[in-house]
């Protein structure tokens, strides 16, 4: 096998602002965009072709990839006016994919799966397609896979609104993890020029036919549809990556960072290009930093990610927040969330000194680009 097809057009609500002018495929794992880390793993199982399925904001993600000659692979796009759903966007690009099975990912999943190991697996059932599914304690926001445990044939897949646990009781289920092995004849069952869901009105109908099986991957695995779920991508895989370095690799901080001796490392944390730490801040557990971000004296940095050119004055305190690119916070703010609310700030957004942000207990706290916050929000 050599091609794919990566999905990138839903509207990412869950996670706007970070989203209104990022598509959600574009938002940043560790400091690559989390489809530019799916494509290197496509290309080290030996996938060369890969079709991306953009529709809104694809013009950003067109000018991010373009023809994928930096990455080693070769990228082509659909053309897709509305979104036309998850099965219509790959029927449009049926051209590329009609000759042999291929890969499909959901473009917004972090995994570290061997994409081999579940194509023998494939080749060995001989379905229309095989679905990678990961194990959660709660299934409901996720397509649940009803599976015969000897065969691993599926026996029903149903997607989030129409799984009912048992009485009622949530207990741990796989879940598709939007990452599939499809052979060419699935194009068969979706109509052309329509919006489809495979999940609703494709893999139903190939269950029947008793051609789709289940394949439960190993290792890391995140959704990232949701902000708690960005952080906590970028925190797992930040680890994943430590450990499959050779060494006891600790945090993963880039030789031109400039970090002043009296200031704190703990770790894990991921440290960008170019970055410049002053004195006596204390940066870490759990901090994921971008390229040419400057931190400032007595900064307190603990559970968050921070994209690229952001400038945090002297004595902020930072927890549990999402801080997008280009962003200036000013002296003595406490930007700080909660269990799953964290703060937000989108692209652009300056805080003016002595602020305290705090995140309501309820919902996270979001503040949309180029705003600038003047009085305390708590
Ligand atoms: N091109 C295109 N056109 N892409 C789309 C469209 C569309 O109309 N609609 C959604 N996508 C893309 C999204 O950008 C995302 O990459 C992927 O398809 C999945 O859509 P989500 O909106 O993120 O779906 P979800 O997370 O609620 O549920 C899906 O993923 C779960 C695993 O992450 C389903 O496939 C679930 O069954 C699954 O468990
Ligand atoms: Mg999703």
């Amino acid at each position: 096998m050599t091609k794919a097809i990566i999905l990138s057009g839903g509207y990412g609500t869950r996670l706007r602002p970070l989203s209104c002018n990022v598509p959600k495929s574009l938002m940043p794992i560790v400091n690559k965009p989390v489809m530019e880390r799916q494509i290197l793993l496509l290309k080290s199982a030996g996938v060369k072709e890969i079709v991306l399925a953009v529709s809104v904001m694809g013009d950003i993600v067109k000018n991010y990839f373009k023809d994928g000659s930096h990455l080693g692979v070769r990228i082509h796009y659909t053309e897709e006016k509305h979104p036309l759903g998850t099965a219509g966007a790959i029927k449009i690009a049926e051209p590329y994919l009609r000759e042999e099975n291929f890969f499909m990912l959901n473009g917004d999943v972090i995994f570290n799966c061997d994409l081999n190991k579940m194509l023998q697996f494939h080749t060995t059932k001989k379905g229309i397609g095989t679905i990678a599914g990961k194990v959660v304690n709660d299934p409901s926001r996720y397509g649940v896979l009803i599976e015969n445990e000897d065969t691993h044939q599926l026996l029903e897949f149903l997607e989030k609104d129409e799984y009912f646990p048992p009485n009622g009781k949530i207990v741990p289920m796989p879940i598709n993890a939007g990452v599939y092995i499809l052979e060419p004849e699935i194009f068969t069952y979706i109509e052309p020029h329509k919006k489809v869901s495979i999940e609703k009105q494709v893999f139903p109908i190939v269950v029947k036919k008793e051609q789709l099986y289940h394949y439960q991957i190993s290792g890391v695995w995140k959704d990232i549809g949701k902000p708690y779920d960005l952080l906590e991508g970028n925190i797992i895989l930040m680890v994943d990556i430590m450990k499959n370095l050779k060494g006891d690799v600790k945090n993963l901080i880039d030789h031109s960072a400039d970090i002043h001796p009296s200031s704190k490392i703990y770790s894990p944390c991921t440290i960008g290009e170019n970055v410049v730490i002053r004195g006596n801040s204390t940066i870490g557990p759990n901090v994921i930093i971008g390229d040419n971000v400057f931190i400032d004296n007595n900064v307190e940095l603990r559970d968050c990610v921070i994209y690229n050119e952001s400038y945090i004055s002297s004595n902020v305190k930072i927890e549990k927040a999402i801080i997008a690119d280009n962003c200036h916070i000013q002296k003595n703010v406490i930007l700080k969330g909660n269990n799953e609310n964290l703060v937000i700030l989108a692209s652009y957004v300056e805080v003016l000194k002595n602020l305290e942000i705090l995140a309501p207990k309820t919902i996270s706290l979001t503040v949309c680009h180029h705003e600038v916050l003047k009085e305390s929000m708590k």
